[in-house]
């Protein structure tokens, strides 16, 4: 493997620092050596803070009882949030948030959640438990949330149950700064300023609970409602297709493919495709073989970046038209009597589930290049989620750690890194650079297998470093109601000698490290 460090040079570096870091520390585990080369002079891309997104939908307990409290809750701040959430969100950094669904999306009319609370109509959320929802939370409600949490607003529009005219005038109520009926009926509920909402989605999985539409069939919608989205105000929409189920290349083909047949002079902005790891367990239960099946499909969604993004260059080699992830994430079996009590999909989260996060989070460091957007489904109670709430009590998951733990690379430029193990379950790695600052984020997903991991930097001297971990020996502890802190980030040993990092990772981890390069 070709690095910039002699191998004799770097070989007795390595075995110093480890001799130290292993005298050190003991977790009574077996260690093997692995090496990753980092080329901090070889940028690969631009990590846009958006990379890092969340998506949060009207099923389960995500909104209802989970951020949104109404203003009468004890639990809530005075717009009707609920406040820890609030807090342990902003202090995580929420650079894009998708509403309102998912499958919610196309059965949602925006009508019915704006205006007097009261009057709001209820209606039956016909895609997760047909339960009634009295639309007390609704545009105004999302977009001060955003604004509180410091989010850019990701809008997803209704393609498979609305019209044209109701998506361009949903965008002409956010964004129209004054003077037409709908910029005015914004006004008097209470927001004058225009919200100046940037991301529209055309449309949620069209190819399925969308509308269950062929490539085509989508495609011609698409255009026809794309055509009524203009920029009302100083907002340029970015407008975002529907993209492929996994990596579907026919469904991108066919829809690309029509676009080029109709002449269409504007292409979408961006085209996502959705990516579930799905899990044939609950997830305090899983087996080795069930976790290693779920971990090793982060290499198929890396190879689903790659060979999507090929395809899209095939007809857009300018790559103006963005390639997103707008829903991802661990997908587990459901606990009935928790979705019974917490609300559909309730998903406890596990230092598995951290591991997962941080191996999709270093796919999109690593491919930041070919990606602009990517969303995990979803930010509370549902799925991957990052906060869990039951009545009054509001925890951050393992994969809330995740997050913070990747949240340095935000704005920096990835840098290349070269590894001779790229094997599903090899140690995931990524890195980014802004000036003398070096970002390494890091996996162990092996339960059994520590890793003594030695990363000669190439392009620049490692004056020092430091890191943090998250770890648990066993891969379905989860932090709970009752032990809240069970997994949470914690300072860990790096040890640097001239142009190396070395770092021991345990079973089970995630880390970072932040390197000072002269
Ligand atoms: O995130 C849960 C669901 O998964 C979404 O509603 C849908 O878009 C996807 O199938």
């Amino acid at each position: 493997m070709p690095t910039t460090v002699s191998r004799r040079r770097f070989a007795a570096g390595a075995a110093a620092s480890f001799f130290a870091l292993t005298a050190r520390r003991s977790y009574g585990y077996p260690a093997e050596t692995r090496r990753i080369a980092i080329h901090a002079d070889v940028a690969t891309g631009l990590i846009r803070p958006e990379l890092h997104g969340h998506f949060a939908e009207h099923l389960g307990s995500c909104i209802y009882g989970g951020l949104w409290l109404g203003k009468n809750s004890p639990l809530a701040d005075a717009n009707g949030f609920r406040r820890q959430a609030i807090q342990y969100l902003k202090e995580l950094g929420v650079p894009v948030l998708r509403w309102p669904g998912g499958c919610f999306a196309d059965d949602y009319h925006w009508r019915d959640g704006i205006g007097p609370v009261a009057r709001r109509p209820k209606r039956v959320n016909i895609w997760w438990g047909n339960y009634t929802e009295d639309n007390s939370f609704g545009t105004h409600e999302f977009i001060a949330m955003c604004r509180a949490i410091g989010a850019e607003p990701y809008f997803a529009g209704n393609v498979g149950s609305g019209s044209p005219k109701e998506l361009r005038d949903w965008v002409e109520y956010c964004n129209y700064p004054a003077g037409s009926t709908l910029a005015d009926e914004r006004a008097s509920n209470g927001s004058p300023e225009p919200f100046r909402v940037r991301y529209w989605g055309v449309g949620n999985e069209n190819w399925g609970c969308g509308g269950t539409m062929t490539a085509e069939e989508y495609c011609t919608l698409y255009r026809q409602f794309a055509t009524f989205v203009r920029p009302f105000g100083d907002t340029q929409p970015y407008l975002i297709a529907c993209g492929p189920n996994s990596n579907d290349l026919d469904w991108s083909r066919r829809f690309m493919h029509s676009m080029e047949a109709a002449k269409l002079r504007r292409r979408p902005d961006g085209f996502s495709m959705h990516f579930y790891s799905g899990g044939k367990n609950t997830p305090l239960a899983y087996t080795v073989e069930n976790m290693r099946e779920q971990l090793s499909s982060f290499a198929r969604m890396e190879q689903a970046v790659l060979q999507q993004r090929a395809l899209l260059d095939t007809y857009d080699p300018d790559r103006k038209m963005g390639l997103l992830i707008d829903e991802w994430g661990v997908w587990d079996r459901m606990v009935p009597e928790e979705e019974k009590r917490l609300g559909r999909l309730f998903q406890q989260n596990t230092i598995r589930s951290a591991v997962a996060a941080a191996m999709g989070l270093n796919v999109f460091h690593r491919q930041a290049d070919k990606l602009v957007m990517c969303n995990i489904a979803q930010t509370v109670n549902v799925l991957h989620a990052m906060l869990l709430t039951d009545r009054d009590k509001c925890i951050r998951t393992p994969s809330y750690y995740a997050f913070q733990l990747a949240a340095p690379h935000r704005s920096k430029t990835a840098v290349r890194l070269e590894s001779p193990d790229n094997s599903p379950l090899a140690v995931s790695a990524a890195a980014s650079r802004q000036n003398n600052e070096l970002v390494l984020t890091l996996a162990n997903p092996k339960h059994d297998v520590g890793v003594k991991l030695e990363c000669p930097v190439g392009g620049a001297r490692v004056v020092s470093a430091t890191a943090r971990l998250l770890h648990h020996e066993d891969f379905n502890a989860a932090n709970t109601f009752d032990a809240p802190d069970r997994i949470v980030p914690r300072e860990h040993p790096v040890s640097v000698s001239g142009s190396l990092i070395a770092i021991e990772l345990p079973p089970m981890s995630v880390a970072t490290v932040l390197a000072r390069l002269a």
